[in-house]
Formats: C-alpha cells, sequence, structure tokens
C-alpha cells in the first residue's frame, strides 16, 4: 500500500472541500439543539455517581470503552448537579452541526428546532444560521427573545487508563445523561417547501412517544422534492426502533456507527456484524431493505460510504478524507474555529487498525487496488473507504461523530 499516496489525498481534499462548500447556498437542519455540561470524571467522582440509578449503565459504558446515551429522571439530575462541570457548549446534532457548518462561507443555514434566548450564545455569530420566529420567518436566532427553559444534557467524558470496578478504562469516550426531545411546536409548513442544497435530520433518539415521527415525515416528504435528505442515527430506545426505522425507510442517506447498525440489523432480523467484511454486507443489506441511496459509517480508525452510482466516488471519498481531518482537529483542540483547522488534523498518524482493515476488505474482494484507492464498484454501487487519522489523547470525544456525518454527507 502507498502511504504517501492516502498522504497526498489527505492534503489535497482540504481545498477540493473548501471549494465545494463555498459553491452551496442552503442547509437545512432539525430538530435537537440543547446546552452539554462537560464532566471529565476522574476516579474519586465514581462514589457521588454510584448514588445515581443509571449507574451500572455508566460502569458497563466505562469498562468497555463504548458510548451512550440514556434519559435521567429528576433525581438523577440532582445528583449530577453536584459534580464539577468544566465546560458548557452547543449540545445536539442539529446544533453542532449548524455551527459546524458556519465555518463555511454558505449563504444560509436554516435550523429548526426550539429554540430560546439561553440558547443562542452557544450558537455561532457569523450570521449564516436562521431560525423561525412566531411566525415563522426566518431570522437571526440572536434576535430571539423566547425565555423557555433550554434543555441541559450531562456529558460524562472518561478517560482511558481509569480504573473502574478492578477493570481499566480501553479508550476515551463519553456517557449522555439526557432529557426527552422538545419537538418543535410550530409547524412552519412553509420551511420544508424551501429549496435546499442538503438536509440534515436528528434527534429521535430521545423520543418519548411516536408522534413526531408522523409530522416529521410529511416534512421529508416536502423536503424530498428539492433536496437530498440525511438522517443522523444515534441508539434509540428499544420500545421505538421499530417505528424509527419505518420512519427512515426511503431516505437518501443515513449515518451510523457500529453499535447502531447493529441495532438497525437486529430490528431487521438479521445477525450482528463485528468482521469489516461483515460490516460492509450488513451495510448493503440495511441500505437495500430500506431504500436508501448511501449509508455513511464511522468508526474510531476509519469511515466508509456505500452509494449509489455515485458521480464521483472520489468527491465521496475526498468529503470523507475531509471530515477526518477536521474530527482528528477537534479532538486535538476540543473545539473548531475554522475550516482551515483540518490542517491540524494531518499531523495526527494515519490509523493502524483503519489500514488493516482496508488491506482485509481488499483481499476478501479480492481487488488489489483498494488499498490505494479506497473505491470499489459492485454494480452501479461504490464502496468508498478511508484510513482515519487518530488522536491518542482527544480533549473530549463528544461531537466527534456529528462532525464527521456532517462533513461526509455534505462534502459529497
Ligand atoms: C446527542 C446528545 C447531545 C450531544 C450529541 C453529540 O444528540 O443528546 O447532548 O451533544 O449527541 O453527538
Amino acid at each position: 500500500m502507498n502511504l504517501a499516496g492516502w498522504n497526498n489525498l489527505y492534503t489535497k481534499c482540504i481545498a477540493e472541500q473548501y471549494e465545494h462548500f463555498s459553491s452551496l447556498s442552503s442547509i437545512f437542519l432539525g430538530y435537537n439543539l440543547n446546552i452539554d455540561l462537560i464532566a471529565h470524571i476522574q476516579e474519586e467522582d465514581m462514589h457521588l455517581l454510584e448514588e445515581a440509578s443509571f449507574f451500572s449503565m455508566l460502569r458497563e459504558c466505562m469498562i468497555t470503552g463504548s458510548a451512550r446515551e440514556v434519559i435521567i429522571s429528576a433525581e438523577d439530575r440532582a445528583i449530577l448537579r453536584s459534580l464539577q462541570f468544566r465546560e458548557q457548549t452547543m449540545g445536539g446534532q442539529a446544533g453542532i452541526m449548524a455551527n459546524l457548518f458556519s465555518l463555511f462561507p454558505i449563504h444560509e443555514i436554516v435550523l429548526y428546532t426550539p429554540m430560546s434566548e439561553a440558547l443562542t450564545p452557544f450558537l455561532s455569530s457569523t450570521g449564516a444560521i436562521r431560525v423561525p420566529d412566531e411566525q415563522c420567518n426566518l431570522i437571526d436566532p440572536h434576535k430571539i427573545r423566547a425565555c423557555n427553559d433550554p434543555d441541559y444534557h450531562f456529558i460524562l467524558e472518561f478517560k482511558k487508563g481509569m480504573k473502574i470496578s478492578g477493570h481499566t478504562v480501553p479508550r476515551d469516550n463519553r456517557f449522555i445523561a439526557s432529557c426527552p426531545l422538545s419537538f418543535p411546536d410550530n409547524s412552519c409548513d412553509s420551511l420544508f417547501d424551501r429549496e435546499y442544497d442538503y438536509a440534515i435530520i436528528s434527534g429521535f433518539h430521545l423520543l418519548e412517544d411516536t408522534t413526531p415521527l408522523s409530522t416529521s415525515k410529511r416534512h421529508v416528504e416536502a423536503l424530498n422534492r428539492h433536496t437530498r435528505v440525511h438522517y443522523e442515527y444515534a441508539s434509540t430506545r428499544a420500545s421505538l426502533r421499530k417505528s424509527l426505522i419505518e420512519y427512515i425507510h426511503g431516505f437518501d442517506s443515513l449515518g451510523v456507527n457500529e453499535c447502531e447498525l447493529n441495532e438497525i440489523l437486529k430490528i431487521l432480523g438479521e445477525d450482528p456484524v463485528e468482521t469489516i467484511m461483515d460490516i460492509y454486507e450488513g451495510i448493503k443489506k440495511v441500505k437495500k431493505t430500506l431504500h436508501l441511496n448511501r449509508i455513511h459509517f464511522h468508526h474510531l480508525g476509519f469511515y466508509l460510504t456505500v452509494i449509489d452510482s455515485s458521480k464521483s466516488p472520489e468527491r465521496t471519498r475526498s468529503a470523507l478524507l475531509y471530515a477526518a481531518l477536521m474530527a482528528a482537529a477537534r479532538a486535538e483542540r476540543g473545539n473548531l474555529s475554522s475550516w482551515k483547522d483540518a490542517k491540524v488534523g494531518l499531523q495526527a498518524p494515519l490509523s493502524a487498525e483503519g489500514i488493516s482493515k482496508m488491506s482485509e476488505l481488499g483481499s476478501q474482494l479480492d481487488y488489489d487496488d483498494f488499498v490505494n484507492s479506497g473505491i470499489y464498484e459492485d454494480h452501479k454501487e461504490y464502496l468508498v473507504f478511508i484510513p482515519a487519522r487518530i488522536v491518542e489523547y482527544p480533549v473530549k470525544t463528544v461531537g466527534l461523530g456529528d462532525t464527521i456525518s456532517g462533513l461526509s454527507f455534505v462534502g459529497d
């Protein structure tokens, strides 16, 4: 495999993606926006956390190094309030992606979420973000005067190497203690008839019942007349998974990680996947069964997209590469302040795991050039794979998945 070739592709993608993003005029984002209270938990915090009813789930996540999000009770919220929160920041996929896309000269980013004045300091003030007011006119969010309480989520970041019940935490990750999704209650149908370059929907992992799904299905049908619509999946409570899967049927695009892919496969009656070849097969099954045009998959060391008749698989690859650079920069610095931060990502090494999965996939597909190009065509369906870049000590992990998925979809 030609490592210099991959580094060269990585360097080239920055200008390519900037050019593409500069040609966009509008993006639609719904529906989740909240304030994240971020704590980096220490071994001495475990005593306090043991009192919370979610403790066994948190413990399990730490032992396995996995991420999880749960809706918690008022009692648990009271316990968490006594932790030290280092940072308050924009949370929710829609909010995180709105700030991400405002790093580019995009004319308009329409954010359709519940809004209150307390949320606006967390939103970028470059002027591109627009939210509907009570009459559904699009305005600058910083002019919003509604004073309803925003949603707060507690992000418990834990570090590789911490000790828990005789185990050692294998990787940095986080546990999120959330409240239910506040779905916007003014319907603003006119917003969905407008033309956007891309639309991204997220937030239903925090649903309490299925009512918002039927309202949203109407929104998505309207959006679909003019634009490509992506659903950014997050692990969803078991009782709602089936309805959510029905809702996603027919979307253009879906974003998942390994745990989320397995959650969907289970609902579809399929076995869980683990090896890279099985992951690829699993993605194809979900894509076919749910009639999707594209699935994007991200894992710590690699990302891949399976997409129908891509006009340019090289462009799909460029989007993945740029997403990896920006995710590495965010992991390194904790935040992103410019599209040029991608250059910081170039300092991070290529993932050894990503390189080895690419070789494994290339040999299973019996396609030698795969390790050089990351592109494989199968009956007009493309598999595009990249080894990601790894930051050994990320400042924080929350929001990295949204950075990767948002840039991979809009950059494609
Ligand atoms: C989920 C959480 C939110 C967090 C986001 C990060 O949407 O509810 O608090 O900011 O994930 O991906």
